[in-house]
């Protein structure tokens, strides 16, 4: 079997993405041909943006998981596939080789189908970060369920939401995380959720992570290692469609509840790894660590699925960066002697905050490549990026993309395209970014501003929204014909890189995490003395995005601080701590146009502190309510 191309130059770069550009077909045909198929497909893309109709290896059938398993145990069965570091110091490491990984997850898949799982049925999984989580992940894609990881931060009343949306038989939990020095009871949020008319709800599984008395239903739940015990090492991987689905994925959008984003299996297998080669540039026996949760989708594409169908050792954090110190990060990288590592600009911010020199106490000598992802980096934070874990000597790849487009999109190549702090710079092959005014008309040449939009498909893209393809198509693929609409804007400087500005919907980015404006307002709203609330980001030194709270009130006898612990208490429960308000204030009336629509670019910019560039507020229903918010905001 041939290999996945490797880009090794930057005439080769040039090279490939000019043929992947004039002939997508073939170049990914190419890259296809590298897996095992156990049907080939008819057709390579057969993709329209109208419908959209999304369709990748068309006719092809396959399973994922013999793609990131099987196919490995011949050459590197011994290899380590996933190593794991706990958040405790003083317990183990834990290692699987590719053996190993794939007896357990074949363990695993035979006890979901066991407990009666089906190809097509859809599992959630809120778990911690243990090696069980994924494996548990692999053993639906082994029989066709859907998986649908949900973050474990996120409350009882968020995962019920995605339950009932994803209609999930079964849902495989843990009895407690660990964070820190903290231990955080998941059962009890997942009975709680459940509690709310997740009828679809048939099966708990609970992997046991060390507590010692848990509350139990013996009609639906079930013991992770009694139910894989004695189970079969051996499980046939289920035959799926290119484009049966792979897995759902909530995240947040402008308006309404969070939308589940559609991964199918031929086109994400193949993006997933190409991608994953390409970016870090890994090589045979490298140590690859990537320190996001596997409930976003950078743990899926790479924790899970890119490093595992390249046959790489894929690392696993349990903990936090700053347990028992700001040096852990670095300390796990001298262990393991880490090669490539992907972070987030909201933790390297967090670590620069405890101390500039922490990392100079360690052996980072094994670094290659440093990754970025998930908001924009400032040039602080690369700057230290680049000197004090680098030593200048290691390229940054600032990562540009989403849960929607599956894998990483625009990225510089490390050694092989120049890097830029701030800048995501050049696509990858098969990616046409292009960037629109708000006409859609193209924003041609260089040193120019836009909303980014990409021209053509490519075979991780979203297929649809879980059961509202309406919304899928309104969301990406209305506002520019013909194009996907990122929701981000960007910059293309004199030299055609891409900077990756900020989204310019009402979607807030905290800490890297999409936060939608709707949903906290709706969350707000729901504390008994709201009348009305407006919730916009605010720039924040360490989360990059913070959030700032305009509420409207009944009169209370309560102290700000009561009230403030209230409204922060009530976004806890609908959604999670991520959501909650940094800084809350109370007004009278909130900026409206004469329709009724909040104008919340007037409440970024107070939000903001930045009184001078209001611009017109004439023409406002209530145009005497922004000076009064601003002295309220500078009063504070
Ligand atoms: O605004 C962009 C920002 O994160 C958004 C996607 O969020 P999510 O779907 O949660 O996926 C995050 C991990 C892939 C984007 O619309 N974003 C992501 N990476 C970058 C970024 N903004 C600037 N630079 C990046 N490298």
């Amino acid at each position: 079997m041939s290999e996945i191309t490797q880009i090794n130059s930057l005439s080769e770069y040039k090279e490939i993405y000019k043929q992947s550009i004039d002939d997508p077909e073939l170049f990914w045909g190419k890259q296809a041909e590298t897996f095992s198929w156990k049907k080939k497909w008819e057709k390579v893309c057969n993709c329209d943006f109208d419908g959209p109709n999304i369709n990748w290896f068309v006719g092809g059938k396959l399973n994922i998981t013999e793609n990131c398993l099987d196919r490995h145990i011949a050459k590197k069965g011994d290899q380590t596939a996933l190593l794991w570091e706990p958040n405790d110091t003083n317990q183990a490491t834990r290692k699987f080789t590719y053996k190993e990984l794939l007896s357990a997850v074949n363990q695993c898949a035979n006890a979901l189908k066991k407990n009666g799982i089906v190809k097509g049925d859809r599992v959630i999984l809120y778990m911690p970060m243990v090696p069980e989580l994924t494996i548990a992940v692999l053993a639906c894609a082994r029989i066709g369920a859907v998986h649908s990881v949900v973050f474990a931060g996120f409350s009882a009343q968020a995962l019920a939401d995605r339950i009932k949306d994803a209609q999930a038989k079964m849902v495989i939990s843990a009895d407690v995380n660990r964070r820190g020095n903290k231990i955080i009871p998941v059962k009890e949020v997942v009975d709680d959720a459940i509690k709310m008319n997740c009828d679809s709800v048939e099966t708990q599984l609970v992997f046991r992570n060390g507590s010692d008395e848990i509350a139990w239903d013996y009609t639906i739940d079930k013991w992770w290692h009694h139910e894989l015990d004695g189970m079969s090492e051996e499980c046939e991987a289920t035959e799926m469609d290119s484009e049966d689905l792979l897995f759902i994925l909530y995240t947040s959008g402008s308006t309404g509840k969070p939308k589940g984003v559609v991964h199918t299996c031929g086109g994400y297998m193949v993006y997933a790894s190409f991608s994953f080669i390409n970016v870090f540039q890994y090589k045979e026996n490298d140590v690859y660590w990537c320190t996001a949760d596997i409930g976003w989708i950078t743990g899926h594409s790479y924790i899970i699925y890119g490093p595992l169908l390249s046959g790489a050792t894929t690392m696993m954090f349990e903990g936090v960066p700053t347990y028992p110190d700001a040096g852990r990060f670095w300390e796990i990288c001298e262990k393991h002697k880490v090669n490539q590592f992907y972070t987030a600009p909201t933790a390297i911010r967090a670590l620069m905050a405890k101390g500039l020199n922490i990392p100079d106490k360690y052996d980072l000598s094994s670094l290659k490549v440093l990754g970025t992802v998930g908001e924009p980096i400032n040039e602080e934070a690369w700057n230290w990026y680049n000197e004090v874990i680098g030593k200048s000597k290691v390229p940054i790849v600032d990562t540009w993309w989403q849960t929607e487009t599956g894998g990483i999109m625009i990225t510089p190549l490390p050694g092989i395209t120049d890097t830029k702090p701030c800048y995501a710079s050049y696509p990858l092959p098969g990616i046409e970014p292009v960037l629109v005014d708000s006409e859609g008309n193209l924003v041609k040449g260089n040193n120019v501003e836009g909303l980014l939009c990409i021209n053509k498909p490519w075979p991780s893209m979203i297929r649809t929204t879980y059961g509202d393809h309406a919304r899928c198509k309104s969301t990406y693929f209305s506002l520019y014909k013909g194009k996907y609409f990122t929701g981000d804007g960007a910059r293309r400087d004199e030299e055609g890189r891409i900077r990756v500005i900020g989204r310019v919907d009402d979607v807030i980015n905290v800490s890297g995490h999409r936060i939608g404006t709707a949903e906290v307002e709706n969350a707000i709203n729901e504390h008994p003395e709201v009348i009305e609330s407006a919730v916009v980001g605010f720039p924040h030194p360490i989360k990059g995005q913070g959030i700032y709270a305009f509420m409207i009130t009944d009169e209370t006898l309560k102290t700000k601080n009561e009230f403030e612990k209230e409204v922060r208490a009530k976004v806890t429960e609908m959604i999670g701590p991520i959501a909650k308000p940094d800084e809350m204030i109370i007004v009278s009336g909130l900026p409206k146009t004469r329709s009724g629509k909040i104008m919340r670019r007037i409440l970024r910019k107070i939000a903001s502190d930045e009184f001078d560039s209001l611009g017109d507020v004439s023409t406002l229903l209530n145009p005497t309510i922004v000076q009064e918010i601003i002295e309220k905001k500078k009063s504070i």
